[in-house]
């Protein structure tokens, strides 16, 4: 560190005190914020929270200070939601104030500072993107063009796991076929196209960079620059690192699979019987004019990122549960085997046949919430939350897995209990019909995908209980089911050995 650089650092930091000290001054004089631990200049509360802004932590933090609770965090207010009543003003009642995005320094650089859907502010731009993609990816009739494809990925994991001797005896990481089929699953959605193998070279770019994105951006090591400006210097190597991975992303999506499918419409007519796969879709928005090249660009990112980890991280943990709770993975299979007659291969349309199997579902996505913060929202201007005034520019956490774990709300919620959802629980669904139960949201930035996300759940899970007997690997009582917590996201820390034993019909 140069002596020029360390002055100015010295200058940097006490015109920050000085002016962090006025603004608290006048700011304290004349609004009322929500209760939280008294900041100090320049730092707010970092020092005293730390980094790991996790779901359990922020649980803590609002039995101590209520139901809504304000951390400073250097330069960012960051507000946590923990009631039903107040997810409901900020998702639904208030969900235009409430409905923007916050980005960080790194998720600035990895959605082009918004030019994408998921990350963007709340306006035309966020508008015109949802209805764009709605067509090609939301609806009803994609459900029914796609799942004879997605049956087929649940087969090939059967089938591939059934040819594997070791399966059977010292076990496998399931996790590793069902990735290839997720990405089998929405690359068909989107390019037509599949994967041959786990060893596809073209896979294992495309999986490395994905993976790196992710690190990269759901890691806490980059809060500090992020929350303190003057300190941002030091985040140099880490943002450039950022913006490499980016650009070669990026430059793969374009020169593997947009550029081959421009290629491929202009030479033959379009392959699945004429029916158009979703990147057609939104090349005829761009040819109209409504969004541009980097655009389409950032809707592969989206899509790359929203659903494939997302849906896989679901079907891990619950297939880790069942594994844990052989009763319940007894009681799943003896459903199917009854409704639908033992070896008939589950399809989409039995899915809804099969409560038990739904009820399982809605169990996974409560304990074990992939989002369990919902994806940060933000408002752009100064807004009013129960008696407070919340800062414009505010990151709002709504700690849904905390709503959907609060033992004032839920009976035993530490228990991994399917029975609540065919019992007390009833009436309660995915969809977001009750404020203490949002895996995917509610309201204007909800998760589009649950249309998607669910069938995909249902046919995976359901045929791997079908076909196997799932169950640790020797030695093993239980899978370890550490969970692993970023940004905003939770998945299992260790990627589980299943012994799988096949059934014989
Ligand atoms: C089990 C799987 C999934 C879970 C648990 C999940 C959960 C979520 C959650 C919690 C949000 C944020 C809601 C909010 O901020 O209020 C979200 C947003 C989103 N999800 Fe999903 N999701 C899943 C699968 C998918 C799939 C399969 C797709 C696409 C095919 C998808 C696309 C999106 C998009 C585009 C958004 C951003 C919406 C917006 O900002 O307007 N998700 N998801």
């Amino acid at each position: 560190m140069d002596f020029v650089f360390v002055e100015k650092l010295l200058v940097g930091l006490l015109a920050a005190v000085v002016g962090a000290i006025v603004v608290s001054k006048i700011r304290g004089r004349k609004l009322r914020l929500p209760p939280g631990p008294i900041p100090v200049p320049i730092f707010g509360n970092w020092l005293q929270v730390g980094d790991d802004l996790n779901h359990r932590n922020l649980a803590a933090m609002a039995r101590k200070f209520g139901e809504v609770f304000l951390l400073r965090m250097g330069q960012r207010n960051l507000v946590v939601v923990s009631s039903p009543p107040l997810a409901r003003e900020v998702l639904h009642t208030q969900g235009v104030e409430f409905g923007s995005r916050t980005r960080n320094v790194v998720f600035d650089i990895f959605t082009g500072e918004g030019q994408d859907m998921v990350f963007t502010v709340y306006g035309d731009h966020w508008r015109k993107m949802r209805r764009i993609m709605t067509v090609p990816f939301f609806t009803n009739k994609v459900v029914q063009q796609y799942r004879p494809g997605w049956e087929a990925e649940a087969a090939f994991v059967v089938d591939n796991v059934r040819a594997d001797p070791r399966a059977a005896t010292e076990g496998v990481v399931l996790r590793r076929h069902l990735q290839l089929m997720m990405y089998n699953n929405m690359y068909r959605i989107m390019f037509d196209r599949r994967f041959e193998s786990m060893d596809d070279p073209l896979f294992l770019r495309l999986r490395a960079l994905n993976g790196e994105r992710s690190r990269l951006a759901q890691s806490f090591e980059y809060n500090y620059g992020d929350f303190i400006p003057i300190l941002r210097p030091f985040l140099r190597g880490y943002l450039r690192l950022c913006k490499e991975v980016k650009e070669t992303r990026l430059k793969l999506f374009k020169d593997y699979f947009l550029d081959e499918r421009k290629k491929l419409a202009s030479t033959k007519a379009m392959d699945n019987n004429g029916l158009k796969c979703a990147i057609d879709h939104i090349l005829e928005a761009e040819q109209k004019g409504e969004i541009n090249e980097d655009n389409v660009l950032y809707i592969i990112e989206n899509i790359n990122v929203a659903a494939i980890e997302t849906t896989l991280w679901s079907i891990e943990w619950g297939l880790a549960e069942l594994v844990n709770h052989p009763e319940i993975q007894q009681k799943l299979r003896d459903e199917m085997d009854a409704v639908l007659g033992v070896g008939h291969q589950i399809t989409e349309p039995d899915t809804h046949r099969l409560p038990y199997l739904q009820a399982v579902i809605k169990e996974t996505l409560r304990l074990r919430m992939a989002i369990p913060l919902l994806v940060p929202h933000m408002n752009l201007h100064d807004a009013k939350l129960a008696a407070y005034n919340i800062p414009a520019e505010s990151k709002i956490l709504v700690n849904a897995w905390f709503l959907a774990d609060n033992p004032e709300q839920w009976k035993r919620p530490d228990e991994f209990r399917p029975e609540r959802f065919l019992e007390e629980e009833k009436h309660v669904e995915a969809n977001g019909n009750d404020f203490r139960y949002l895996p995917f949201g509610v309201g204007r930035r909800s998760c589009p995908g649950i249309i998607l996300a669910l069938p995909i759940l249902g046919i995976t899970i359901g045929r791997l209980v079908q076909n196997f007997v799932l169950s640790p690997p020797p030695g093993q009582d239980k899978l370890d089911t550490t969970e692993k917590g970023g940004q905003f996201s939770l998945h299992i820390l260790k990627h589980s050995t299943i012994v799988a034993k096949p059934r014989v019909f």
